[in-house]
């Protein structure tokens, strides 16, 4: 073992996290750039056999070849990680794939999860239905109920997976006491903080093991990539998941890495900025008379309203679910149809299911996101027909009541 390791930037020892954002990652190369540099390549040259060999053999630290590592895709998960205040951060292809290598990293046939049934659909479709194919059982239970979490715990337990807020009901869950379960149960504890970011709450500062992102979502920022990225110690990212990333490979390529890594920089401005936003916009869609219910946590109505701001740095998130009416008069197909009406009357917000962008999103959970979902998943889950869902962005959010009173005043 020579020891070699790859440097670090040095900073002072009480840096602050905003000063991270911008500067965590990698000194500069031999060139001084100042922004950092995109390493397009596959892999790295090595000055002879025998440090090829080294470094293959893992006894000194360096680049070799990008499904593993890549010196851009370093920088971005040390300062995720930084962010997150977390060891060690696993950077990967999408949100989806950090989830797969959770799931690779930790499990094994005859392993029981313990999932919140509120998650995002395809994280539902992947433990309910992939994972089963290799004999790891999911028991799905109420987001917001730790005791019903802690009756689902068998010997077998080894991974409780939330996330909060839920995608797209904003059902938050309490993470210090799920992470009291999991050490009880000898089990791990993942939170999917996609909708959150660290920017407004850090999972592992309430107990929580492991830290999963989409980083298509509020990291980039701008809605251009797809990415992802695990979170947790040191010990746990190095035994299980690297050596599940270098066989499987679901990695994330150098010029995502670097998109991601920029949108870093303004990440907490623009949540800030688009939470602030969002609050407005879910106060004025509970005026609304044609909105049966507004589903965002910094509202007080909101059930977990006192938990959220307790855990969320006092913010409810950018992202605000509504029901218009029609359930009680027409059922499932007047309330779908009254939700249409009110997306299709927008002319400035996008109809898209992605979130965590500039641009304000409008889409249709029951259809889209958890469109897969059987309808008995998609009633567990609380997904109605006449649910919207708005990622608010930074447009004027006078411009967004108007175009969404278009529809609303229409029905
Ligand atoms: C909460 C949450 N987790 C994970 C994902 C999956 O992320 P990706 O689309 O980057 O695979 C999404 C996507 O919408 C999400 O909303």
């Amino acid at each position: 073992m020579t020891g070699q390791k790859i440097p670090r930037v040095q900073f002072p020892a009480d840096v602050r996290r905003d000063t991270l954002a911008v500067r965590e990652g990698l000194p500069p190369s031999a060139w001084g750039e100042n922004s950092e540099a995109l390493f397009l390549t596959s892999s790295f040259v090595q000055p002879d056999a025998a440090t090829a060999a080294a470094r293959f053999a893992n006894e000194e630290e360096a680049f070799i070849y990008s499904r593993f590592s890549n010196p851009t895709v370093t920088m971005f998960e040390r300062r995720l990680a930084a962010l997150e205040g977390a060891q060690a951060c696993i950077a990967t292809s999408s949100g989806m794939s950090a989830i797969l290598l959770l799931g690779m990293g930790l499990l094994k046939a005859g392993d029981h999860v313990i999932c919140s049934r509120s998650v995002f659909g395809a994280t539902i479709m992947l433990f309910g239905r992939e994972f089963a194919k290799f004999g790891v059982e999911t028991s799905f239970v109420s987001q917001a109920e730790p005791a019903e979490w802690r009756r689902a715990v068998k010997l077998n337990t080894k991974l409780l997976f939330a996330e909060s807020p839920t995608n797209p009901l904003t059902e938050v869950c309490d993470i210090r006491a799920l992470s009291v379960i999991a050490k009880d149960a000898g089990a791990w504890l993942a939170v999917d903080n996609c909708f959150c970011s660290p920017a407004l709450q850090r999972p592992m500062e309430y107990g929580a093991d492991i830290v999963i992102h989409s980083g298509t979502k509020y990291l980039d920022g701008q809605g251009r990539v797809i990415a992802g990225a695990l979170c947790a110690s040191e010990p746990l990212v190095e035994e299980k998941f690297v050596p599940v990333m270098r066989s499987a490979g679901m990695s994330l390529s150098p010029f995502n890495a670097w998109v991601v890594l920029k949108g870093l920089e303004t990440l907490s401005i623009r949540m800030r900025a688009q939470s602030a936003r969002a609050l407005v916009l879910a106060s004025w869609l509970e005026a609304q008379p044609q909105v049966e219910r507004v589903f965002y946590p910094g509202l007080v109505s909101h059930p977990q309203h006192a938990l959220a701001m307790a855990q969320q740095s006092g913010s409810g998130g950018a992202v605000v679910s509504f029901i218009v009416k029609g359930q009680a008069a027409g059922g499932a197909a007047l309330a779908r149809s009254n939700a249409f009406h009110v997306i299709d009357h927008t002319r400035i917000c996008s109809i898209t299911s992605n979130l965590g962008d500039t641009k304000t999103t409008i889409t249709h959970p029951g259809s889209t996101s958890h469109g897969r979902l059987t309808e008995e998943q998609r009633q567990a889950a609380g997904i109605t027909q006449g649910m919207i869902r708005v990622a608010v962005g930074l447009d004027d959010i006078e411009d967004i009541k108007t175009d969404l009173q278009r529809g609303l005043g229409t029905l």
